[in-house]
């Protein structure tokens, strides 16, 4: 089959094409944040607000954009984030973003509400994986898929902890994809309105695994089906610093924890001895009134880079903005919904496609800058708003 994701120019033109290929109701799920979209729009906004500013005349023939993170050498300053749906944009769609990650040499995190069991996107996926861990009203079965997960052999656990209740998504209601999702005519003639979906993906599940996809890797929804499991996942909304330090004493790698938007907060998390925190408003999903994470970097910066790792993530659609990110101080930037919409339009191909345009994009912008390494990139390679008079 051709590899349509080939033809495409920039994360903008794979989104298009996963849009084509999804029902309405799933496209809108993956692409959109909440409420009335500002978090979403903003996380653009401010990343493109950001200048650049070139150093010339520098040898820049042999370019490096390599990293060193948690004391791992990879080939870009990029970690794939974990995104829940992936399994359902794709037959499989963690595994197949998971080997693509392995290609393009970077880290993949798996999402908690994963479709396949960890153990065998382990496998099949290879290359360096990450855990990430919702932490659900039962706090003891988050309590077992920490051990599940230590035992299969991930490398890094994230804590999510931006997420502690269900987000306010009108999109959601209004295409029917609320959990359980009901077979309403709307939601059944969208279904038949995108065939290489409904075959490719639903049918695989069918033919392949005799039903529609669950999720099995919160215990206690072991083997429920995907349209009841939703309406058990209320969140946990009593966790506090106090069970960041039980995991910490039952996680033996490196501890991470996801969605932090105040720097006092990261100071906290290196009191509780986690390894690395994640600035981000979810892609513009928690809350509709969140800062965006790029303009709350240079805050962490300022006030924890000596003591913590810091990543961030949220809107980067372009490898001048991950750098952008570098050049402020970031240790590494997550994308999220880049490599899902590359799953979404052509499966492994279309995922490695995002990271490869990506690559593409940061290594000419690394030329241009004058900064043949990730290391070269400094404060004085950027300019924010209120710098530029
Ligand atoms: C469709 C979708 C599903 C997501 N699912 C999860 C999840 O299961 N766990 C989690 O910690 N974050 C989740 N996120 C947030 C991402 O990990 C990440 O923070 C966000 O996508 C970054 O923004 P970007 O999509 O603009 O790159 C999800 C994001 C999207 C778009």
């Amino acid at each position: 089959m051709t590899d349509l994701s080939r033809s495409a120019l920039d994360i903008e033109d794979l989104r298009r094409m996963a849009r084509r290929r999804l029902t309405k109701g799933i496209f809108g799920f993956i692409d959109h944040g909440s409420e009335d979209d500002i978090a979403l729009r903003h996380n653009r906004a401010a990343l493109e607000r950001i200048r650049l500013r070139a150093r010339v005349l520098v040898d820049v023939s042999k370019r490096d954009p390599a990293i060193t993170l948690f004391g791992k050498r990879q080939r870009l300053p990029i970690i794939v984030a974990p995104t829940g749906p992936a399994g359902y944009v794709w037959y499989r769609g963690e595994t197949v973003i998971a080997k693509a990650a392995a290609r393009a040499g970077v880290p993949f995190t798996l999402a908690s509400t994963s479709n396949t069991p960890m153990e065998q996107i382990f496998a099949d996926g290879g290359g360096r994986q990450w855990f990430q861990l919702y932490v659900w009203k039962n706090l003891e079965s988050s309590v077992e898929t920490v051990l599940r997960a230590r035992d299969a052999g991930f490398e890094a656990l994230v804590l999510t902890v931006d997420s502690i209740v269900y987000y306010n998504r009108r999109w959601d209601i209004e295409n029917g994809m609320v959990f359980p999702v009901r077979m309403t005519p709307k939601v059944v003639l969208d279904a038949l309105l995108h065939p290489r979906w409904l075959i490719g993906t639903m049918g695989r599940y069918v033919l392949a695994e005799g039903g529609l996809p669950r999720y099995v890797n919160i215990p206690v929804l072991d083997d429920t089906p995907l349209a009841e499991a939703r309406s058990h996942l209320v969140k946990n909304d009593t966790m506090t610093w106090d069970f960041v330090k039980r995991i910490r004493e039952i996680w033996p790698r490196t501890l991470i924890l996801k969605g932090l938007q105040h720097p006092a907060d990261a100071l906290k998390a290196a009191d509780c001895g986690v390894d690395g925190v994640i600035i981000s408003n979810h892609g513009g999903i928690a809350s509709d009134g969140a800062l965006a994470p790029i303009d709350a970097l240079p805050s962490f910066v300022a006030a924890a880079k000596d003591r913590i790792t810091l990543i961030v993530d949220s809107g980067f659609r372009r490898g001048s903005e991950v750098l952008k990110a570098m050049a402020l101080g970031a240790d590494a930037v997550m994308v999220g919904r880049a490599p899902l919409y590359g799953a979404a339009a052509a499966g492994e191909a279309g995922a490695y496609r995002a990271l490869e345009i990506l690559e593409a994009e940061i290594t000419r912008t690394m030329a241009i800058l004058g900064t043949p390494t990730i290391a070269d990139l400094s404060r004085e390679h950027v300019l924010l708003a209120s710098e530029m008079g």
